[in-house]
Parts: C-alpha cells; sequence; structure tokens
C-alpha cells in the first residue's frame, strides 16, 4: 500500500507542472471522419499513435506509401518524437526523474515476434533504435541503464544531453516546492505508442518515453515491457499504452488487448475492455490515466481511454485523421 501510494503521489506531485495533455480537439480535417476510424473499416497500410503526435504519424506514413516496411515506420515515427525538444514526455526534452536525470525507455516488436528494450538508458537521444539494435544484434530482449548506454555507443550512437534548459528550469521549479511531498492530482502521460501495418499486410509496433514526470530514479514504467506497454501478433493484431505504467503492468495491457482481439472483439472492444479491468482493480480512483490504442490485422483500428481527453491519430491513404477517444468516466 506505501509503495502504490508512494507511485501514486510521485506522479501527481510531478502532474502540477506539466503542461495540458494533448487534449486534441477534434480538428477540422478529423470531424467528418472521426467516427468511421474506430469502426470496421478496412484501411491499410495504416499508422496510428497515441495522442496527437502527426509528425510521427506523418513519417510513418511515409515509410509505408513508399513500401517500407511497417518496422521502419514505427521506428521513424518514434524518432520524430525522440527528437522534438518541445514534447516533455519523449526523448531530448523528456523531464528528468527527482535527481535531474533524464532516463528514457522504449521498445519494439515486429511481425514475426522479435523485439527489443532499453530500459532507464541516459544520454542518448533514440532509444527506439537502440532498443531495435538491442532486438536485431543481440541474443536479447532488454537492456537497462548503464549497460544499454554502452551498448548504444558500441552501436554508433553519439552522447547526447537531454535535459534542456527548458526541461531543467521546470525541475528546479518543482524541486523548490515539492518537497517530495503528495499533491492529488491527474498524471497526464504523452508516451507515444505507435502502430503500424504495411502493404504486405504485417505488423509492428514501438513505444518511447521519458515515463512519469519527476519519478524516483531508475524507476520503470509499462513503455519498454513487452506485453504491458505494447504487444504485436502478426496474426491478431497489435495493441500499445499510453498513461500510468504501474497500471498497466499489472494487467500486461497491450497483450490482454491483442489477447480480446483474438478472441473476437474489434479494436475498440479490446480496448474498452482492457481500460474497465484496470478500473475495475481501482474502483475508488479516478485520478489516473491510462489509455489503449489498438490495430488488427484487417487494418481496423480503436482507441479508449480512462479519462476524457484522449485521442488517437491515424495516417493512411485518406490522410490524417485525429480521433477523440471515448473515455470510461465519460461512459
Ligand atoms: N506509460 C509510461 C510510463 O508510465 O512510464
Amino acid at each position: 500500500m506505501q509503495r502504490r501510494n508512494f507511485l501514486k503521489n510521485s506522479s501527481v506531485a510531478a502532474a502540477g507542472l506539466i503542461s495540458a495533455p494533448l487534449i486534441t480537439s477534434c480538428a477540422n480535417e478529423t470531424s467528418s471522419k472521426a467516427e468511421t476510424t474506430h469502426s470496421t473499416k478496412v484501411i491499410r497500410p495504416i499508422a496510428i499513435c497515441t495522442w496527437n503526435f502527426k509528425n510521427a504519424t506523418a513519417k510513418a506514413w511515409e515509410v509505408l506509401s513508399e513500401g517500407g516496411s511497417s518496422l521502419d515506420a514505427v521506428q521513424q515515427g518514434g524518432m520524430v518524437e525522440e527528437a522534438d525538444v518541445t514534447n516533455k514526455t519523449v526523448g531530448v526534452g523528456g523531464r528528468p526523474d527527482r535527481d535531474g536525470n533524464v532516463t528514457l525507455d522504449a521498445c519494439i516488436m515486429d511481425k514475426d515476434g522479435n523485439c527489443g528494450a532499453v530500459l532507464c538508458m541516459q544520454n542518448i537521444a533514440s532509444p527506439v533504435s537502440v532498443a531495435r539494435k538491442v532486438m536485431e544484434d543481440t541474443p536479447h530482449v532488454m537492456l537497462a541503464g548503464k549497460g544499454a548506454e554502452k551498448f548504444a555507443y558500441e552501436k554508433g550512437f553519439e552522447k547526447t544531453n537531454l535535459l534542456t534548459e527548458q526541461s531543467k528550469k521546470e525541475w528546479l521549479e518543482w524541486k523548490k516546492t515539492s518537497k517530495y511531498k503528495p499533491i492529488i492530482n491527474i498524471e497526464n502521460h504523452d508516451t507515444i505508442g505507435i502502430l503500424a501495418i504495411d502493404k504486405n499486410g504485417d505488423l509492428s509496433g514501438a513505444c518511447t518515453t521519458s515515463g512519469m514526470s519527476y519519478k524516483y530514479a531508475g524507476r520503470v514504467g509499462d513503455s519498454p515491457i513487452i506485453g504491458a506497454g505494447l504487444f504485436v501478433d502478426n496474426e491478431i493484431g497489435a495493441a500499445t499504452a499510453t498513461g500510468v505504467g504501474e497500471e498497466v503492468v499489472r494487467t500486461v495491457g497491450s497483450f490482454l488487448i491483442v489477447e480480446l482481439m483474438r478472441q473476437g472483439k474489434s479494436p475498440q472492444e479490446a480496448c474498452e475492455e482492457g481500460v474497465k479491468r484496470i478500473m475495475a482493480k481501482n474502483k475508488d480512483r479516478t485520478d489516473f490515466q491510462i489509455g489503449f490504442i489498438a490495430i488488427n490485422k484487417k487494418g481496423e483500428t480503436g482507441g479508449y481511454c480512462i479519462q476524457p481527453g484522449f485521442s488517437y491519430r491515424t495516417y493512411s491513404e485518406e490522410g490524417h485523421i485525429n480521433t477523440p477517444s471515448d473515455s470510461y468516466l465519460k461512459a
């Protein structure tokens, strides 16, 4: 119980300084199509990501539309967000832990069930790219901390300062007032999980994040954990998560969503069921956020979140579509 409270409090303490989540209004380009994107409409190739990371899906679509693989598409889409210093929850510019160190988590998974992940890695700008190297160049699935960083240097990645002046300023402000004391709030996450299906009908996924703002040093959430933050089964579909990683880990969330699709649920129904199961274990809590997105083998998509305000973005031959997701609390 103590541990639960600590984690809850560490996340909520951070939230006071976090800018509003990417609550993406249903933009003009999207509104007419929003209703169709989590229906049974089959669209492929297609890239889909959590939140409104339109540059990420645009990049993924560029890869897919040129005949590239879903694996390249999700990696390159993820890299776009990792390089964006204005994004405070992914890659360079991500918010640091309590000690002022930016530590990054990422994973990637391909059509054959191959996967790679890095956990709590510092000084490397693109953890999703290192995760892919782990997958392709080692017999392992996960590398953590100093080992992951050392491996990245061996693979030619450069040492990069991930803490921007802006993130440092905000962290120093947080330190003045927080005193590591709890503040009740809702933890808002903008982790990017990105899924794609290519012209061959093959699925891949990636997930990358700097994790909870001002987390305890060494904390790792769901994002680099295969089955929790991401899961791909090329026969069935793929799913990925955003939000409070501890809750997603407890339910092996993304694996659950894919298994629900295996049992015949649509991506939308599977995401809803996954969220409801998490809420069933947290009956008295409304102070955290979790969202899932999913795609099935046919190219149908869906997304659902505990809190209102979540959206997901798809990019296909139909163009950009930003779909506001339904939410459990609204339902
Ligand atoms: N979902 C990202 C994290 O909890 O770190």
